[in-house]
């Protein structure tokens, strides 16, 4: 059985991006021993300054996970704070990661660049792949199901590992394995890629108006001023929508629009019927989920006991090969 786990942040609700990307293949691979976990200290480690929404984020993250199937009875669902092993490692990690290897990481240089409105010029942010890798290693986790945006993250957790076995002359650190599901890319309403900072996402729980609103929004093929114009759905973000969750009217609408024989709007309010049948039992989960936020948090408590568990016995593993004394 594979040992796997991955995480996302807790900076805001969950979005048709991150279903496609990450919730539909966490899906599918819960025979095997799973591990997911919302990293709230990752979220901490860019957002210190507005830390307040972390809380309600946290829940709104647990609440898409299960209303998008993942099922708490098979994978262990947990929140990273209310597992203090993970502090402890990056801690010990820490202590032998060269500081060139986290300068030149390339989502670290990224970051510091582009995000705009915050000193992201911190010791917990350059430390970040450092948190990622002991979340990692404490539940030797094998395989980690991840994006390619991710893959210098994992790179360097691998060389954390050879560099810990070969230090400390053991061979207890597993070096994971990225596994990355070819998903198509799901552009946002205005055809950049999906991201929160662009204002640009479809989330879980867009629904009703708000839902229609952003569908009617979209972008589509910029030359295509009036219904007599040809289309190019190559280019239209739309019909990206439509090869992805329509795959059977496709074809069909590419030769529609091509011939100029559908209108945008019509176009797009195919699109939207189809989006509300993909997530409508969603919804349905979600308004069940709501009504007994105690439950959630429960289910991450009993997540957290049960990955503490395991994280528990690897430190242990740990303090004994770096030598230092166990404390029980
Ligand atoms: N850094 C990941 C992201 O931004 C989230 C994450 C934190 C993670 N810890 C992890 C992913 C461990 C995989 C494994 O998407
Ligand atoms: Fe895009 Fe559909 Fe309009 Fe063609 S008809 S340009 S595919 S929205």
């Amino acid at each position: 059985m594979k040992r796997i786990l991955s995480g996302v942040r807790p900076t805001g609700q969950l979005h048709l991006g991150n279903l496609l990307g990450a919730l539909e293949n966490w899906k599918k691979i819960q025979n095997e021993k799973c591990f997911f976990m919302i990293a709230d200290w990752h979220a901490l480690s860019s957002e210190y300054a507005n830390a307040g929404m972390i809380k309600n984020n946290i829940f709104q993250v647990a609440v898409d996970f299960i209303s998008a199937g993942l099922d708490p009875e098979k994978s262990i669902i947990f929140l990273q704070s209310w597992v203090p092993e993970h502090a402890e490692l990056h801690l010990l990690l820490s202590m032998i990661v060269p500081l060139p290897w986290l300068k030149r990481n390339p989502t670290y240089k990224e970051q510091l660049q582009e995000v705009k409105g915050r000193d992201l010029a911190t010791y917990g942010f350059l430390g970040y792949p450092v948190l990622q890798a002991a979340d990692i290693i404490l539940y030797k986790a094998d395989t980690v199901p991840v994006g390619m945006d991710q893959l210098p993250h994992l790179e360097l957790c691998r060389e954390i590992v050879r560099r810990f076995n070969y230090l400390y002359k053991t061979d207890i650190l597993v070096e994971p394995q990225p596994l990355l599901t070819r998903v198509p890319k799901l552009p946002g309403i205005d055809g950049r890629k999906m991201s929160k900072s662009f204002d640009n996402c479809i989330y879980l729980n867009d629904r009703g108006k708000d839902l229609e609103k952003k569908i009617l929004n979209m972008f589509t093929d910029p030359a295509r001023k009036r219904k007599t114009d040809k289309g190019h759905p190559a280019i239209c973000p739309v019909f990206q929508y439509h090869q992805i969750f329509n795959k059977k009217e496709a074809e069909e609408i590419t030769a529609l629009c091509s011939q100029a024989k559908i209108g945008c709007v019509e176009c797009k309010r195919k699109l939207l019927a189809i989006l509300e049948e993909v997530l409508q039992p969603i919804w349905a989960r979600r308004e069940d989920l709501e009504k007994t936020p105690d439950l959630i948090w429960d289910i991450l408590k009993d997540g957290s006991r049960q990955a503490r568990d395991t994280a528990r016995k690897t430190l242990r593993q740990i303090t004994k090969a770096v030598g230092l004394p166990e404390d029980n």
